[in-house]
């Protein structure tokens, strides 16, 4: 192992998102203890974190990411007592919980909030960020993430207060250092209970632009990130809670930070910054999901980061999460190539240099789902815009078609146990449908073929474990036809040598080497076939 070996580099990161993973009460909603009824087959997985959505009390406005108490448990998901026993349960394991920590904004229900807005003058009114109406309107031009304005009017007091997401998500004034010690108070109290490490939400967009100035450009709804997103003050506070939370602790610690660059990604997360252990990498996800496949494109992205932040910081590297279509559907293709594009990425993720994080499903090959009415739909941005955009006139039809393209209910679909009705997920109702595929698509086929998805994401976790190279060595990228992506990862002790193709196509090319693990049971010496994937040693 290297000299320089750090747990949380060589961890594999498994996301429950607890509200769509396994009810074991009957009444559609995923739980703890059911969390805990499946802990044997992430086991069995080979992850060491598990990462929890937000299981804390909340309005769930925007599922759990609209907290009104950080210090208990949501009763939808069961009591404290259920998380410290699964907690336990885990660590029985080997396995680490890491919680999600949602601190650039509360819950509306939040009673600092229902505090802040009785009267200008409390002690609470500057834990959130109110200013005077502008010439009648909005204090600036800035747009929201799920409404048209990132400002709501509270007739109580006659002020605006700012959210960043929903009306009923407003944004804490981190300027104010009594919101930065309840912050670090709430989470030393996480960290006493045992728990080992956070995933901070949004935490780039805590530090907004000093006089919370316009938004370039013409017009009153601007979204753009200019004047909220990694400014100078946020590095400060992040330092501020190294300091005062995470100095002595060794946990895990990844920023969810949007509109990251590679040198921002070094601030987060170099060493010598005391910030995060690392910084969750999302050009490429931003890329291919709102532009479009692009392999030469996603090489690119990829390499720039691989060379970018080799020795100097560390990244969350992830192709799925809760807020994003499934990669099997987006990237590869989830009819005729669903196994191979999913065993493909599978490879692609766990021989990058950091962190991976799987996100619960993908391991099965779990595919978008598609709901065939806005009534179906959950996700406060995909309703908030539907609403927003028929009430200003827009035919519902081509709005929902619209909105259902990008809906994030595409990655929250329940988990796939079985084939049987409901896919084993809930004996009840539930709270979302679940995917058709499941028949097909599960937990229990896949264990019983040898050849599953899941098996091939066991065998190449096991591998990447066993094989130093992958998880410190150096990026290098081999000149290869434009559908394939080839690069080295060069370690101490020798180094591998890795070939995907990510086309529908056959390609030549010519690898040498011993093969480690493939995703076709008998592969061409000098040709590799749509979606193959294979992991040499040299
Ligand atoms: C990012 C979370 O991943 C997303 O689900 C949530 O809606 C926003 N932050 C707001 O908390």
């Amino acid at each position: 192992m290297s000299g320089n070996s750090v747990w949380w580099k060589e961890a594999i990161v498994y996301q429950v998102y607890p509200k769509s993973f396994y009810d074991s009460d009957g009444d559609g909603i995923g739980d703890l203890p059911g969390i805990i009824a499946k802990l044997d087959v992430l086991q069995q997985l080979g992850v060491d974190v598990i990462w929890l959505n937000p299981v804390y009390v909340s309005p769930e406005v925007d599922n759990g990411y609209d907290i009104s108490d950080y210090q208990a448990i949501n009763p939808k998901f069961g009591t404290m007592a259920d998380f410290e026993h699964l907690l336990a349960e885990a660590h029985r394991r080997g396995l680490r919980v890491i919680m999600d920590l949602v601190v650039n904004h509360t819950s509306d229900q939040h009673e600092w909030f229902h505090e802040s807005r009785t009267t200008r003058e409390n002690a609470y009114r500057d834990y959130f960020i109110w200013r005077d109406p502008v010439n009648g309107r909005e204090p600036n031009n800035w747009a929201g993430h799920f409404t048209q304005s990132a400002w709501s009017f509270d007739d109580a007091t006659g002020q605006y207060y700012l959210h960043i997401f929903s009306p009923q998500q407003p944004d804490l004034n981190w300027e104010n250092p009594a919101v930065r010690q309840e912050v670090q108070r709430i989470m030393a109290w996480w960290l006493a209970k045992g728990i080992d490490g956070f995933r901070l939400d949004a935490i780039n967009l805590i530090a907004k632009a000093p006089g919370l100035p316009d938004n370039r450009g013409d017009g009153r709804y601007i979204f753009s990130i200019e004047n909220f997103c990694n400014q100078p003050r946020f590095h400060d506070y992040l330092r501020e809670m190294n300091h005062a939370v995470l100095a002595q602790q060794d946990v895990l610690t990844v920023g969810e930070c949007a509109a990251l660059t590679v040198d921002d990604a070094i601030a987060v997360s170099a060493p010598d910054r005391h910030e995060l252990n690392m910084a969750f990498l999302f050009e490429h996800t931003d890329y291919y999901n709102t532009v479009g496949k692009d392999p030469q494109k996603l090489k690119e992205i990829l390499t720039r980061w691989q060379v970018g932040l080799h020795g100097r910081g560390w990244v969350g590297l992830a192709f799925n999460n809760h807020d994003q279509p499934r990669v099997v559907s987006c990237f590869g293709d989830d009819t005729r190539y669903r196994e191979e594009s999913a065993k493909l990425f599978a490879t692609l993720l766990l021989t990058l240099e950091g962190t991976p994080f799987l996100f619960q499903g993908e391991e099965i090959g779990m595919t978008n789902a598609v709901y065939a009415t806005i009534e179906e739909y959950n996700d406060v941005g995909t309703v908030n815009l539907y609403r927003e955009q028929v009430a200003a006139g827009a035919d519902p039809q081509v709005v929902f078609e619209r909105v259902r393209a990008t809906s994030r209910d595409r990655g929250r679909s329940p988990y796939q146990w079985d084939g049987s009705a409901d896919a084993g997920f809930t004996t009840g109702i539930p709270w979302i449908g679940v995917n058709p595929n499941h028949v097909a698509v599960n937990l229990q086929e896949n264990l019983d073929d040898p050849d599953s998805i899941f098996h091939y994401y066991r065998r190449m976790i096991a591998l990447r474990k066993a094989t130093p190279a992958l998880v410190y060595g150096r990026f290098e990228a081999v000149p290869a036809p434009d559908a394939l992506f080839v690069y080295r990862r060069i370690g101490d002790e020798g180094s591998c040598l890795v070939v995907l193709n990510l086309s529908e196509e056959s390609v030549e090319f010519a690898a040498e080497g011993t093969l480690l693990i493939g995703t076709h049971a008998q592969p061409e010496k000098n040709r590799l076939q749509p979606y193959e994937a294979r992991v040499y040693r040299e």
